[in-house]
């Protein structure tokens, strides 16, 4: 197939994580972009979320079909592979079609973590967790067993790993088809008597403070999804892993390829670029004598001695947005379409949202103009305060600053509005809005033709505000030239950018979508610090 493609450096102006796809397109000369779905307005919406089956397959991979697969893929591998796949998991066992019954018989070897132990007069109920997948393993002890002396005096507890081998059996209770009839237990690891994590339910604020053991839990991501899909208790992180596998399978089968983009850059093109401080330099409060600062090594003309720092990884965000929607390390997908305009950005948005997780769905979309039109005519009382400047027709100097809660073309859309409009206003449906003013957007956005507008989009969905930020990329020179003056941007920092528009410009457009939204937006987690292993918030980079 012919394709055409072009460099996606375009807009990597910024510090973030991404997963960065850009397209690959047909050349057809009679239709020249008609790769994704245009799009579909507004009709009446379903309550109901729904997961594609990209996402459901993906989430209980692991569940059904693991243990086939793994027997289908031993033989095309190699024997390594199938060695490191030959220990037997709990998702071996549990996770075929007969969840187990067809494994009645066989003595196995499971190694996990033990959850709950129950201790009855002539049975000891032990579940154990290896990680493989939600279920945990129902391991069934007599006192005939080899080490229950180890079970007797105390020494398995709630967080120990342990080793144990027995007979799968078929279950007398309702809630696994099979369970262990165990033979020997040994003890792995001990668990301090300690150990936080406890069988009665922790608030998601505890566990927070105990990221590095909450991946043991299913509390963790206890989630309530809707259409009765089984995933109560389901891990966050399975949802985030099927999510980027979705992401990845959608791009890859729309035609485009995925590159890795650098995080460390040298310009700020959408005023989002100030620099964190990270440092070692400066003692920690333990350690200072009277001001930190005065400890802080120096050279001998008093300068700061920088040669004993450095700093690595990915960078961030460095806003101080202590939100539930806010993370100053986060990662973002951004594809970037060559031979493409606003519609074409809507349309890959919405058939990628409606891929991974809303199929089905229909969104509203509405311009800049219209949906402030929506606020103000609002019932509505909006809590943020704009700041006011009035100025001297005369003179044209500002005579009176104040706060304002009314909303007027101009301003920057805030969640409250953003939920409102998603939430309020069209009922819980997906809602593009357009062709913002030009001021509250970054210099290489498309200048429509009115002047005062540009072709960006943000896509908003309930309960999240803002999911996606996009545009049409400015792909004439002139126009970005004069962008960058009126901005008193230098021409010469972005130069390789102006080169672009050089040689072989070609309208195009992309979007960033932040992925942790994603992953709230798809498990109903309120917290965006639920939605990553490791959040990394102002102030707090503490695991
Ligand atoms: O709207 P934003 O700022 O757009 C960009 O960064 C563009 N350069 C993207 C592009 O056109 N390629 O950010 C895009 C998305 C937002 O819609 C939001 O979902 C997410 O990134 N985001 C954040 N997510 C978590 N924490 C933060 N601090 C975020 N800031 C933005
Ligand atoms: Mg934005």
């Amino acid at each position: 197939m012919a394709t055409a493609f072009v460099p996606s450096t375009t807009l990597r102006l910024r510090p973030y994580s991404t997963l960065r796809c850009l397209s690959f397109y047909p050349k057809n000369l009679t239709k020249p972009y008609p790769v994704f779905p245009p799009l579909i307005r507004r009709s009446p919406i379903s309550p109901r979320r729904f997961f594609s089956s990209v996402i459901s397959g993906a989430l209980h991979s692991g569940e059904r079909t693991k243990s086939e697969l793994a027997e289908k893929q031993k033989g095309q591998m190699g024997s390594k592979v199938g060695e490191f796949r030959k220990k037997l998991k709990i998702v071996d066992v549990k996770g075929g079609p007969d969840e187990g019954l067809d494994r009645v018989g066989l003595m196995i070897v499971v190694a996990g973590w033990v959850r709950t132990l129950r201790a009855q007069s002539s049975v000891t109920f032990i579940e154990v967790n290896d990680g493989s997948c939600l279920s945990n393993m129902q391991c069934v002890m007599t006192s005939d067993a080899e080490g229950y002396d180890q079970v007797k005096s105390g020494l398995i507890t709630t967080g120990a790993s342990i080793w144990i081998q027995g007979n799968v059996v078929p279950s007398q209770g309702s809630k696994q088809k099979v369970e262990l009839k165990v033979n020997k237990i040994v003890l792995v690891g001990k668990s301090d008597p300690s150990y936080p994590i406890q069988k009665k339910r922790v608030s998601r604020e505890f566990l927070r403070t105990k990221a590095h053991l909450r991946p043991r839990t299913n509390t963790f991501g206890a989630l309530h999804l809707y259409n009765g899909l089984p995933l109560a208790g389901a891990l966050v992180a399975r949802v985030r892993n099927a999510l980027a596998y979705a992401t990845h399978k959608f791009f890859q089968e729309n035609g485009f390829i995925w590159i890795s983009s650098p995080i460390i850059t040298a310009s700020d093109c959408e005023g989002a670029g100030e620099q964190f401080c990270v440092t070692t330099l400066i003692p920690s409060s333990r350690e200072a004598v009277e001001s930190p600062v005065d400890a802080i090594p120096k050279t001998k003309d008093g300068l700061i001695d920088w040669s004993q720092v450095y700093t690595f990884g990915p960078t961030f965000r460095a806003e101080n947005s202590n939100t539930s929607r806010h993370l100053a390390e986060f990662w973002m997908i951004e594809p970037e379409l060559a031979f493409a305009d606003l519609k074409d950005d809507m349309a890959c948005a919405t058939a990628y949202l409606q891929y991974v997780t809303v199929a089905e769905r229909d969104f509203v979309q509405l311009s800049y103009t219209d949906a402030i039109e929506l606020l103000i005519k609002a019932k509505k009382k909006f809590e943020f305060l704009f700041s006011l400047e009035i100025f001297d027709n005369f003179s044209g100097c500002m005579v009176q600053r104040g706060f304002s809660l009314l909303v007027k073309w101009g301003c920057d859309l805030q969640s409250e509005h953003e939920r409102y409009l998603t939430e309020e206003a069209f009922g819980g449906c997906p809602v593009i809005v357009s062709d913002y003013p030009k001021e509250i957007k970054a210099f290489y956005m498309r200048q429509n033709d009115d002047g005062r507008t540009v072709a960006a989009m943000d896509m908003l969905v309930p309960r999240i505000g803002e999911l996606i930020g996009g545009s049409q990329r400015e792909e004439r020179l002139e126009y970005l030239e004069g962008r960058l003056d009126e901005l008193k941007l230098n021409r010469d920092t972005y130069w390789w950018y102006l080169d672009l528009r050089h040689y072989g410009s070609v309208p195009h457009a992309g979007f960033g979508l932040g992925f942790e939204r994603l992953v709230q937006f798809a498990t109903g987690v309120e917290n965006i610090r639920d939605a990553i292993p490791f959040p990394r918030t102002p102030g707090s980079a503490e695991f």
